[in-house]
């Protein structure tokens, strides 16, 4: 039983195999949060400490007991006018512009297995391996009612929360803003672990103190975005990679968020995740019900790498969805960086031939194919082939691809249109736009409105006829702009960003659902849009538009803290590279792309033969270890931001196989001798090295490590391939 429940004390527990969490419905009926840690089993409710606070204001049945005050109790969901000052997760606005909502306890109930969110991504479990826990606050003067959700998948120490706001009261009030989680700490240092970066270089790592002033990590794009991303750390200040204790908070939503946190007057530290609150305001009327997305809480008390193998497990496991989640994803030939817009049907049919004799899977047909579209100006919206551009159908297309034995992949943007597009010139009303001012171009593309079924049901319809036309295996899923005009005209403004993602999310369930055997990766100028919400329509994501091995380095060393290798599209492209001008070796190129899902970017057939032959035995690595990539666990042994080598660890779960990846970020004259030390291992185990046929013990390994030895070149790459050879 993962949820206990004090019937005197009215405390609940949340028990997952290794943490605790707990919180106390108290004598007025507040939410008290008490405790999240590691595993206890004790009622924590001894912590709480009841002192008159000057300038804290208390409930008015408690008015002459100055020393409770929710200004200082820790809490589990708190609102805005309850004399909590302090940040809050939910403000209703009332019909008398009154911004006030008082939460009181009124029932829970202990369901077997994981709750669902109507037409939203979160977590699943069988029935009989999670629980969930709704809880009922009501406010009895305004009819706000919320319904606090607690889905706990007790082997993976996982805890999920979301929320259920309803208007039960006779009056309309307005959702200014909306959690789905809050953390309270009632004393510590912490630190919080975020992922910030920009177009071409997404999820750079940074570690900062959470202190008196209030820090937001945050997307206003109407995309989870490339500036932020939706999964924090928060960490005592000794944490480190291997040791301490952190927590988790990763938002399942792909659109603006929010993230706030800091400490209160007396050293509380709380931290909040949840929809970005600046342009949403969400009207209810009675009757009516807002859903909050899911966040996902996790605990550890083995620094960040224990952290994120139970992140990597929980969105493998409990987020990726449909036949690809378990299933080796194809290699991949992408004509993009190959040849832009600049192809025809036969370019598409060469890069084919050559992937074939290279064993590479599948060929994706990238930007370019459509309307009329010879540049990034025109032709989004107008999904239909432009046989005269690629001198034959798609489906004559496709048949002479697969005739090589190749798959075939295509490229779509459905939330957007080009002004310069047959449907922009029938349809000028269904871009997001504010009546009487133009909208702001973004590579020079205008956004479709999505929360709009009608808008969604042309495209979708559009979509399907090519799906329908020829055998298409793979799509890539893109989204090339932010949305700035927060304006419809068919939803309330201050719903349109919400709408917007939940209408995303509509049409990739229904894609889905009609085409269940086609993968699609997501992506959004890249990493744009690396969340867990589109990893529940799309089990892999384009992790960057920038295909450079050495920045790739820093980018999937952020990009793994929270989400697992096989989600992480990566692959090895031309030099000098397309957006650095850096020049690495391919084999270099190869073992970056290898820490994910591998592919390529470039055109083959300009390669010489030694490097086709290299290329070929490189598919041929990948292929050879894919599975113990895809599904075993992933380690960070070493930090690109400040280590002279990046290293990292794939381990397959047993632990009887492991691929290291070492890369030299720098090289200097009379380099050092490095330490790579693993992780993982089984520590009496002998292992084997594949090429040296070398011998070691695991814990060897993991203590002393093993020497890298800098060859002069820059950026040298090496992997060791070891097998277990004695269980002790
Ligand atoms: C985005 C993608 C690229 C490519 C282009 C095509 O930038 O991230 O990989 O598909 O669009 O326009």
């Amino acid at each position: 039983m993962a949820i206990i429940y004090n019937q005197e004390k009215r405390i609940f527990s949340l028990q997952t195999k290794n943490t605790t969490y707990q919180m106390m419905a108290d004598q007025l009926g507040y939410l008290l949060h008490l405790y999240y840690g590691k595993k206890l089993e004790q009622d924590m409710d001894y912590l709480l400490s009841y002192t008159d606070r000057g300038f804290s204001g208390n409930p008015a049945e408690v008015a002459d007991d100055r020393t409770y005050s929710l200004d200082t109790l820790p809490q589990e969901y708190p609102v805005l006018g309850t004399g909590d000052t302090r940040n809050s997760t939910l403000i209703i606005c009332n019909a008398d512009y009154s911004e006030c909502c008082d939460l009181r306890y009124v029932s829970h109930e202990i369901i077997k297995g994981k709750y669902k969110l109507n037409g939203l991504p979160a977590v699943y479990a069988d029935k009989d391996k999670a629980e969930t826990l709704s809880i009922i606050l009501e406010d009895s003067s305004n009819g706000t009612r919320v319904q606090l959700l607690y889905g706990i998948l007790e082997e993976e120490d996982i805890i999920t929360r979301s929320v259920i706001i309803t208007n039960t009261g006779k009056e309309q009030f307005v959702i200014e803003k909306a959690a789905s989680a809050c953390l309270d700490f009632l004393d510590g240092d912490y630190e919080l672990v975020h992922f910030y970066g920009r177009h071409t270089m997404e999820r750079n790592m940074e570690r900062i103190p959470v202190s008196h002033t209030e820090i937001k990590i945050e997307s206003r794009r109407g995309a989870s975005s490339h500036q932020h991303n939706p999964g924090v750390i928060l960490a005592r200040q000794d944490t480190t990679e291997d040791y301490g204790w952190c927590y988790g908070m990763l938002f399942v939503y792909s659109g603006s968020f929010m993230c706030e946190t800091g400490k209160d007057q007396f050293g509380q530290t709380r931290i909040i995740m949840g929809l970005q609150s600046e342009q949403f305001h969400y009207p209810l009327n009675n009757g009516e019900s807002f859903i909050v997305p899911e966040t996902i809480l996790c605990f550890s008390e083995n620094g960040f790498s224990g952290l994120s193998l139970k992140y990597h497990d929980c969105i493998r496991n409990h987020i990726c969805r449909g036949i690809y989640k378990k299933k080796l994803r194809p290699v991949l030939l992408n004509s993009w960086e190959a040849s832009y817009f600049d192809f025809d049907g036969n370019t598409i049919i060469n890069l084919a031939k050559e992937a074939a004799s290279l064993g590479i899977d599948m060929v994706v047909m990238d930007d370019g194919w459509f309307g009329k579209r010879d540049s990034d100006n025109s032709g989004l919206g107008d999904w239909n082939v432009n046989e005269s551009k690629l001198g034959c159908s798609l489906s004559r297309l496709v048949e002479a691809v697969n005739k090589q034995g190749v798959k075939f992949g295509i490229w779509i943007e459905p939330e957007m249109v080009s002004e310069d597009s047959e449907l922009y010139r029938n349809h000028p009303d269904f871009v997001l736009q504010i009546p009487g001012r133009r909208p702001i171009h973004a590579r020079n593309q205008l956004v479709l409105d999505f929360s709009r079924e009608e808008v969604r049901e042309v495209i979708f319809n559009q979509i399907c006829n090519i799906l329908d036309e020829a055998n298409i295996e793979y799509i890539k899923w893109d989204m090339n702009r932010n949305l700035s005009e927060l304006y419809s005209s068919k939803s309330f403004p201050g719903c349109v960003a919400y709408n917007y993602v939940t209408g995303v999310y509509d049409f990739l369930e229904k894609l889905l659902k009609r085409y269940p055997g086609i993968l699609i990766e997501g992506c959004c100028g890249g990493g744009g849009r690396f969340d867990a919400g589109m990893l529940y329509y799309t089990p892999q994501i384009w992790c960057s538009d920038n295909t450079d091995a050495i920045d790739r380095l820093r980018i999937q060393y952020g990009t793994s803290f929270f989400y697992p290798a096989c989600t992480v599209a990566s692959h090895v492209s031309a030099v000098p590279n397309h957006q650095t001008g850096r020049v690495t070796s391919l084999k270099t190129r190869a073992v970056v792309a290898m820490a994910g899902i591998y592919g390529y970017e470039f055109d083959p057939g300009k390669l010489s033969e030694e490097e086709k032959e290299e290329t070929r035995q490189q598919v041929k690595k990948y292929k050879e270890y894919q599975e113990l990539i895809q599904s075993g666990d992933y380690y960070r042994l070493s930090n690109p931001f400040k280590d002279i080598f990046t290293a990292w660890e794939n381990i397959s779960k047993d632990g009887t196989q492991v691929l290291l990846s070492i890369v030299i970020n720098e090289i200097h004259g009379n380099m050092p001798v490095y330490y790579v030390k693993l992780k993982g291992l089984r520590e009496y185990a002998l292992y084997r090295d594949k090429e040296s046929g070398a011998l070691y013990q695991g814990r060897a390994l993991m203590e002393a490590g093993l020497p890298v030895r800098c060859r002069p070149g820059e950026y040298n790459a090496s992997q060791i391939v070891l097998n277990i050879e004695d269980i002790n």
